[in-house]
């Protein structure tokens, strides 16, 4: 997995995580006064404590000075000038995938290790909710994994590892329950622009949507904006609930296909604090109610959005997408296989963030950046997503 920035660091990657307990000089220095930092004596956190890469105990070392003076080293081991940045010291922790033993950066998720040190098969976990530039969501669960000694499933892209963990990923109890996830989901929601993996995942994993029945018809435009929480009506029990509703077009840049949501929050972080720190959509309603929204369901262009498109960017099954892509789709003109990705960087400012310029038939159809960019971790402002046109127009 490639580091983002948010969330913990790849094994091995870096300078800054040991490889091993053996670490030497000043490093194991900083391991013991970590421990102490943490003040729980092992080499796993408190019990109940999170340990990702954003609640991992801060090193006490912070920027280490290595004095010349002082340091009684061979002159070429002493720093002539400035500190030296180290970042947070964490120890490797030794788990099991499926019976194999591993070992990861402390603080490192299950699905980080899957991804780092798991075979093909494991490293294929499948995830909605979860995307590498953002913090763990932790709400759909189609990631869920058996843990010795836990007595419900654990989603992998959300639980730490620690010493000694047990982890099974292909149990009949796993695939039964990420199959229900699925199917569920299918049964009420139009995932027919789902990414390519989860269209694979779902065959993987036999779903079968059509066993809860034909969907019941779709919502009237506002409809399902308009029902308070706690006020259901009884199913007929002859048609599977559905989300379908009208797209709500209301601006030039992007359109909401909300008949595509499947709840993830993605957008909603995306709009919060894992990116854009605009909060112009949340979630309303209750229960299968439940959906995203603007403050009092306003139009986006009377709403605090700012366009940034970051939510578009994040949704894993095409509710969210362009005004330019819906009509090509729209029109059956829309060819994804035809489709190249050319990486640039965005001329609007300094910021130096690159831009990947989605094409198809010599037609600028999408922007994104790649999640990895460490200027932009996927996320990019109206300019820089939407503001092509004058590349077009030459
Ligand atoms: S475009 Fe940007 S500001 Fe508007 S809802 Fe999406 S993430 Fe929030
Ligand atoms: S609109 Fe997309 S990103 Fe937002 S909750 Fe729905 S599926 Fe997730
Ligand atoms: S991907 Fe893990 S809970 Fe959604």
């Amino acid at each position: 997995m490639t580091t983002t920035g948010k969330g913990p660091a790849p094994a091995g990657s870096g300078s800054t995580a040991p490889d091993d307990r053996s670490i030497d000089g000043a490093s194991e220095a900083a391991e013991g006064a970590d421990v102490r930092a943490g003040d729980h004596g092992g080499s796993g956190p408190p019990p109940g404590e999170r340990t990702d890469g954003d609640t991992a105990v801060p090193s006490p070392v912070g920027p280490t000075v290595l004095d010349p003076a002082s340091s009684g080293g061979k002159p070429e081991e002493r720093l002539a000038t400035g500190p030296v940045m180290l970042g947070p010291i964490r120890r490797r922790v030794s788990l099991e995938l499926d019976g194999r033993e591993v070992r990861v950066t402390e603080g490192s998720t299950i699905l980080d290790a899957l991804h780092e040190q798991g075979t093909p098969e494991q490293a294929d976990t499948p995830t909605l909710c979860w995307a590498p530039n953002m913090d763990p969501i932790n709400a759909c669960r189609v990631c869920v994994v058996e843990v010795e000694g836990s007595r419900a499933l654990v989603p992998s892209c959300a639980r730490a590892c620690e010493d000694g963990m047990q982890v099974r990923t292909d149990t009949e109890k796993v695939r039964h329950s990420r199959r229900m996830v699925l199917e569920l989901l299918a049964s009420s929601v139009d995932m027919d622009r789902a990414s390519v993996d989860v269209q694979r995942w779902m065959g993987d994993y036999g779903v079968d949507a059509g066993r809860y029945g034909p969907p019941a018809p779709p919502a009237a435009a506002g409809e399902r904006d308009r029902r308070h929480a706690g006020h259901h009506h009884a199913p007929d029990g002859a048609t599977a609930a559905t989300v379908a509703q009208p797209v709500k077009i209301d601006n030039d840049l992007y359109v909401r296909d909300y008949s595509r949501c499947i709840m993830c929050y993605k957008c909603v972080n995306a709009c919060g604090t894992d990116a854009q720190f605009t909060f112009a959509i949340a979630a309303a309603g209750r229960g299968f109610d439940a959906r995203i929204a603007t403050e009092f369901d306003a139009p986006l262009p009377d709403s605090a959005c700012v366009y940034c498109g970051n939510c578009i960017g994040v949704c894993p099954t095409g509710a969210l997408v362009s005004r330019r892509e819906h009509e090509l789709r729209e029109e059956d003109d829309w060819h994804p296989e035809e489709e190249t990705v050319t990486t640039t960087i965005c001329s609007f400012c300094g910021v130096g963030c690159n831009l990947e310029l989605h094409v198809q038939q010599n037609e600028i159809v999408n922007v994104t950046s790649p999640s990895d960019h460490s200027v932009t971790h996927g996320h990019l402002c109206i300019k820089g997503r939407f503001g092509f046109q004058h590349v077009q127009n030459f």
